[in-house]
């Protein structure tokens, strides 16, 4: 019979030196397992007379528990020197140089928008916001679009599945004319308000986006009349362009929702474009049959109402001459207004 003593020993050297848990395993076995030395050992005590067996079996079994301890001890020392190899590999060196933040910047779509708010906050408009997704009511029939109005196309809209109470398709809506109606049917007159958001139309080329952003101006009072519009609009340019030097005009067109309705054109009187005139906005007296889908009594009721492109104005008042530029996200554009 071997040692028992330099058994144990010898096994606890080894653990000791064991790289990892695969490799103390692998000794373990060579003790343990079932062709291991203590393992052998343990077997042969059948082969010992009968007054040896019980002290042999007992120094054995010592041996035993002696190696499975230091077998234990080295596996918890294992597993927390790769713990703290770890630790150490994924720590955070928080004295390193931050990365840096770059400064984003309005985008100047958004500098439109926020300049138009102001300066109609500041006559006293009241400034909403509305669905994306519209119902064919607000976005159509509300607006006195008969039911075969080419808008009403899948040329120009962009329809989604799911329909609405009435069994009519939602759509993203065509422009913010809804708006009108939405605000009307909720607020009680003197109304007088804008509503600047996005819009959507199955059209893309250099002047035309199929998501794009307007902005609806209304105006419902007992003397609201096209000379008020007239003034409003003329003195709105003025302010966002901070230039006097330009000519406004009121160019006759059709509208379901307005009678009249007119195209407002726009020109400098200085500068690169000097006299060339720009369709910006769609304006008109709002239509008897749409003051009364406000809930209001035409008899009583007048106003106006205009749509005005947001890309179109920011377009000319930075000299842009196209359109796509806005949503490409390229960084060499978009800095030139941070
Ligand atoms: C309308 O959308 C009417 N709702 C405007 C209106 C409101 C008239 C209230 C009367 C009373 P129109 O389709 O012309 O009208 O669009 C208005 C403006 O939106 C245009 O002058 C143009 O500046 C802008 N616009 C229209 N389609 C696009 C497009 N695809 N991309 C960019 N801008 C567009
Ligand atoms: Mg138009």
């Amino acid at each position: 019979m071997q040692d028992l003593e330099r058994i144990v020993a010898d096994a606890l050297a080894q653990f000791a030196q064991a790289a990892d848990s695969a490799e103390l395993e692998r000794i373990k076995a060579g003790y343990l397992g079932r062709e291991g030395v203590l393992t052998i050992q343990l077997k042969g005590l059948g082969k010992l007379p009968a007054e040896d067996r019980r002290e042999v079996g007992a120094r054995i079994n010592a041996a035993k528990v002696a190696i499975e301890t230091a077998l234990n001890d080295r596996r918890e020392g294992i597993e927390r020197a790769q713990l703290e190899a770890r630790l150490a590999e994924e720590s955070i060196d928080v004295t390193l140089p931050g990365r840096g933040r770059e400064r984003g910047g309005i985008h100047p779509v958004i500098r439109t928008w926020q300049r138009i708010e102001g300066i109609f906050r500041s006559i006293g408009f009241d400034v909403a916001d509305g669905p994306e997704i519209e119902t064919d009511w607000y976005n159509f029939t509300a607006l006195n679009n008969p039911l075969n109005h080419p808008a009403r196309s899948m040329q120009d809209t962009f329809y989604i599945e799911d329909k609405d109470a009435n069994g009519l398709h939602l759509l993203l809506r065509t422009h913010t004319s809804p708006m009108q109606v939405r605000y009307a049917r909720t607020h009680t007159p003197p109304i007088k308000v804008i509503a600047p958001g996005r819009t959507y139309r199955v059209d893309s080329d250099a002047t035309h986006s199929p998501m794009f952003h307007q902005v609806e101006g209304l105006w419902i009072d007992e003397h609201i009349s096209f000379a008020d519009l007239k003034g409003v609009y003329t003195d709105f340019l003025r302010r966002f362009f901070e230039t006097d030097a330009l000519e406004v005009r009121f160019r006759p067109s059709y509208f379901p929702f307005t009678e009249p309705s007119a195209e407002i054109d726009m020109a400098f009187q200085t500068g690169p474009s000097q006299g060339r005139w720009l369709e910006i906005s769609g304006s008109g007296q709002v239509h008897p049959q749409v003051i009364r889908n406000f809930g209001l009594d035409p008899e009583r009721y007048v106003g106006f109402a205009f749509g005005s492109g947001l890309e179109r104005l920011t377009m000319l008042r930075y000299g842009i001459d196209d359109l796509r530029l806005f949503f490409e996200g390229d960084l060499r554009f978009l800095r030139q207004f941070a």
